[in-house]
């Protein structure tokens, strides 16, 4: 990847000069990177024609950025869009003005202005960046891309292998199908669902990996709707006789950039916005990545044994989420009763001070969920907290939908039912629902300023899944 070479190129002992936003402390490592947003014709693979899509540095995924733990991220921006955009950091417990939240944290970023992002990395895992103004279209039109910080003590190399999914809607012309964008069939129902799964950028690619040993794998679903679940096949050589093909089994080590208890599974679901972080025993028996949601098990990769690894895979030493399960005797409880979709039983919502049909809300305002009967949006408070408190979000989902709920700035402990039929205890920053499922999201809130709770099904959340939480 040529971004490798740019971490390389990055200096490695440049101090803050200017003036540090609140959190940036004199002497911490700066990595500069420069994003550039705009429309890019793209060759999907072989493919005869460009599609045009928005990118960040004309590449899809956009470059990987990436840094240690407790170091300085500085990203110069610039918007070379027609339209205005912001950049969210998702998974990083942001300083708040530095979260991209458009007219909540920040002023969307005009065409052909700049911005500039500063903020520390204080937790190693596995995260992303992607825009967050018209996101629905934006992400699904290609504006996102990896985001990695390390240990000081993990080593890169062909045993630390990014998996970027995605997943897009082409249409008989090889072209992105623009018609379908704002689709209230689509807004109403799951998502606007593709047809077609990348990786990395490609349709089938295949991937380099070490002949041997262990390694891992970091999976992240960029999908602006598609829930997506992962299997390996490979050949089992712990079976009976001679080398007979498989499912193997992974072993879960991180979810949404924290270590978890670590687990075995054959699958691994992932909705839009979550990233799990697995490890496979002996990368010698690894062949294939198959995404498996829709019943049958697709190709989406194949892996190619290199010989180049020049670094052994190490495991944290001392791998730990951020902070640990709280307590939640003197928790505030905030209920949230989502509703709305098709199939659902939301008749009407509040919208703007004003009790409306969900009917007239759907055709005239493209409006169809509501958090406790209200239609939400970058102005909807779901609850003031003090600093320091513990919160515990008591989600309903009263929907006939999937959801994936997530928080800005802080993350938080679910009970999570989102890998067979044994519960975890987990702690991640987006949590995949399913209809009908109640679940406390816990956490600690200790980021002040005003963070975004929304659903990641991104036309979901353009449609009033989501509200603002303020922590000072
Ligand atoms: Cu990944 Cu509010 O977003
Ligand atoms: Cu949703």
């Amino acid at each position: 990847m040529n971004s490798r070479r740019n971490f390389l190129q990055q200096s490695l002992a440049s101090l803050a000069l200017s003036v540090m936003p609140t959190g940036v402390m004199a002497g911490q490592r700066i990595r500069h990177y420069q994003l550039t947003a705009e429309p890019t014709p793209h060759f999907f693979d072989d493919k005869p024609l460009a599609t045009d899509l928005l990118l960040y540095n004309r590449q899809s995924p956009g470059p990987l950025i990436s840094a240690r733990k407790g170091e300085i991220l500085d990203v110069e921006f610039v918007n070379n869009l027609d339209q205005p955009t912001t950049i969210h950091w998702h998974g990083i417990r942001n300083i708040n003005e530095m979260d991209g939240v458009p007219d909540l944290t920040q002023a969307s970023v005009e065409p052909g202005e700049r911005y500039h992002y500063r903020f520390p990395v204080n937790d190693a895992g596995t995260f992303w960046y992607h825009a967050h103004n018209r996101a629905w279209e934006q992400v699904a039109l290609g504006l996102y891309g990896p985001l990695i910080v390390r240990d000081q003590s993990e080593t890169t190399g062909e045993h630390d292998v990014l998996i970027v999914a995605d997943d897009w809607l082409i249409n008989e012309n090889e072209q992105i199908d623009a018609t379908s964008f704002g689709n209230l069939g689509h807004w109403s129902h799951g998502g606007r669902l593709g047809n077609a799964l990348s990786i990395n950028g490609q349709f089938s690619p295949s991937i380099p990996i070490p002949t041997n040993g262990l390694m891992k794998l970091r999976l992240i679903n960029t999908a602006n709707a598609r829930i997506l679940t992962f299997a390996l096949s490979g050949t089992l050589s712990d079976a009976p006789s001679s080398a007979s093909a498989g499912e193997l089994p992974m072993r879960v080590i991180c979810v949404d950039g924290s270590p978890c208890e670590p687990f075995r599974t054959d699958r691994v679901t992932l909705g839009p916005a979550q990233r799990v972080d697995v490890e496979i025993n002996d990368a010698s028996q690894l062949q294939t990545l198959l995404e498996t949601s829709t019943g049958k098990s697709l190709e989406a990769a194949s892996f190619k044994p290199v010989s180049t690894a020049q670094n052994e895979y190490r495991p944290l030493k001392d791998p730990r989420p951020y902070y640990a399960r709280p307590n939640t005797t003197n928790a505030k409880v905030v209920n949230i009763h989502m509703q709305g979709g098709a199939m659902g039983n939301l008749s009407s919502a509040m919208f703007k001070g004003e009790m409306r049909s969900l009917r007239d809300l759907a055709m005239n305002e493209s409006k169809l969920w509501a958090f406790n009967g209200n239609i939400g949006g970058y102005d909807l408070a779901l609850t003031e907290v003090n600093l320091g408190k513990v919160v515990v979000l008591s989600v309903w989902n009263d929907t006939a939908w999937s959801h994936t709920m997530h928080l800005h700035g802080q993350h938080f402990w679910v009970k999570s039912r989102e890998f067979g039929k044994n519960t975890h205890h987990l702690l991640r920053d987006t949590y995949l629902m399913q209809p009908g499922e109640k679940a406390d999201l816990t956490f600690v809130a200790d980021n002040p300023g005003l963070w975004l709770f929304h659903c990641h099904m991104l036309e979901h959340h353009a449609a009033g899944m989501g509200g603002v939480i303020a922590v000072s």
